[in-house]
């Protein structure tokens, strides 16, 4: 056996959502022989990728069919997430700083008490339990969740270094910043879209994240002048879309859809939080509460991937409150399992997105 015939037997695996081979993707490194024995490393596009274990078996079955029958296969999976982030737009940026974020996921909804947060916070945490290295924003003047459903205590700040830079607080292997550490709710409501975006933009630029793979953005709800104002400033990689069953929920997803579509900023797919109710005590039954189905076929029409459904859990609710995502408090619960593969497909869409789009350009709005 060597390190040819093991190169060209690896040229026949499709990594299947990029729809080329592995050795063409630059994707197999450091291949060694000696033997019946053979090792080499499989740098995936990001930890969570769904496909993983498809990969690795794919990758062992050709070199057994193509090389050698006996051979021993130890592959090595890695990652090296990918990013097409095009400059940030506005005065005041420094070129550089987001160049260590790769990719920025906004999620967003038509409606609030959706579970936008939830959903934006389980995400986070998700990644960052596969290995990825991840931020959160909250943006979320109006109801920034992001201190309550991490713990952190009011009286906990941000602080500033001596570059004057603001560090996040880390918690659950999360780097966050929330507008709930800026402005106390009384003064949210003087706050205009200008005004919070710029300070997104701050958060961004003026922070000290490191090199991130994800930073996730949790909007404001709605798709009014405040999500327009910061999708249209921020180089979003794309967005997520959460929405309850409801047929009114629905419609407003529509909207969202619309709105990111304006401003050429990909959708990575719709999630349904809150599809169905499974009651403790009868582990079979699923109850729709809310219709069932309808984000199915919302994405279906809408032509996106649908990202995962949710069920309504207690404990989700509890565990947000007391400051531990559910991911983290309860991994082994059905909200915490379909968190993890919206965590999985969502990583997965940025990576499709990656090779596929070029960076989204962000739009400067001047204000007059
Ligand atoms: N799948 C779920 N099961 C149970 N409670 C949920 C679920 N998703 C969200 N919640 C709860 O619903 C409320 C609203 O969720 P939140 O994430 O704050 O919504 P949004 O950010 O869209 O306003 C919170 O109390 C949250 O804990
Ligand atoms: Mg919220």
């Amino acid at each position: 056996m060597t390190q040819e015939q093991v190169l060209d037997a690896l040229s026949n695996v499709i990594e299947p959502d990029l729809g080329k081979d592995l050795v063409t993707l630059g994707m197999v490194k450091d291949v060694k022989v000696s033997g019946h024995q053979v090792g080499f490393t499989v740098v995936l596009t990001t930890p969570a990728c769904p496909l993983k274990e498809q990969i690795r078996s794919a990758c062992v079955k050709a070199v057994h069919e193509l090389v050698d029958a006996d051979a021993e296969v130890t592959v090595n999976m890695t990652s090296n997430v990918t990013s097409r982030q095009g400059p940030a737009a506005g005065p005041g940026r420094q070129p550089g700083v987001l160049g260590e974020i790769k990719n920025i996921i906004a999620v967003a909804s038509g409606k609030g008490g959706v579970g936008k947060s939830t959903v934006a916070a389980n995400l986070a945490v998700a990644l960052a339990q596969e290995g990825a290295a991840v931020g959160l924003v909250d943006t979320d003047i109006y109801g920034p969740s992001v201190p309550l459903m991490f713990g952190i205590d009011p009286s906990e700040k941000p602080h500033v270094n001596e570059e004057r830079k603001i560090i996040p607080l880390e918690k659950h292997g999360v780097k966050l910043l929330s507008m709930g550490f800026l402005v106390d709710e009384t003064q949210a409501v003087v706050w205009r879209g200008p005004m919070v975006s710029s300070a997104v933009r701050q958060f961004l630029n003026d922070a000290e994240w490191g090199a991130l793979d994800y930073l996730v953005l949790d909007l404001p709800p709605g798709t009014g002048d405040i999500q327009l104002t910061i999708v249209q400033t921020v180089p979003l990689t794309g967005a997520v879309l959460v929405s309850t069953p409801q047929e009114v929920a629905l419609a407003d997803v529509r909207k969202g859809a619309a709105m990111f579509g304006n401003v050429n900023v990909p959708v990575l797919g719709v999630v349904e939080n809150m599809a169905y109710f499974t009651p403790p005590d009868l582990p079979d039954r699923k109850y729709y509460l809310f219709g069932e189905g309808g984000a199915r076929r919302l994405a279906e029409d809408l032509g996106l991937p649908l990202l995962g459904e949710v069920p309504i859990e207690q404990v989700t609710r509890e565990s947000g409150d007391r400051g531990t995502p559910i991911v983290a408090a309860q991994p082994e619960s059905a909200s915490a399992k379909a968190f993890r593969r919206i965590a999985e497909l969502t990583a997965q869409q940025v990576s499709i997105r990656n090779a596929d789009l070029p960076a989204t350009q962000p739009i400067e709005i001047l204000y007059r």
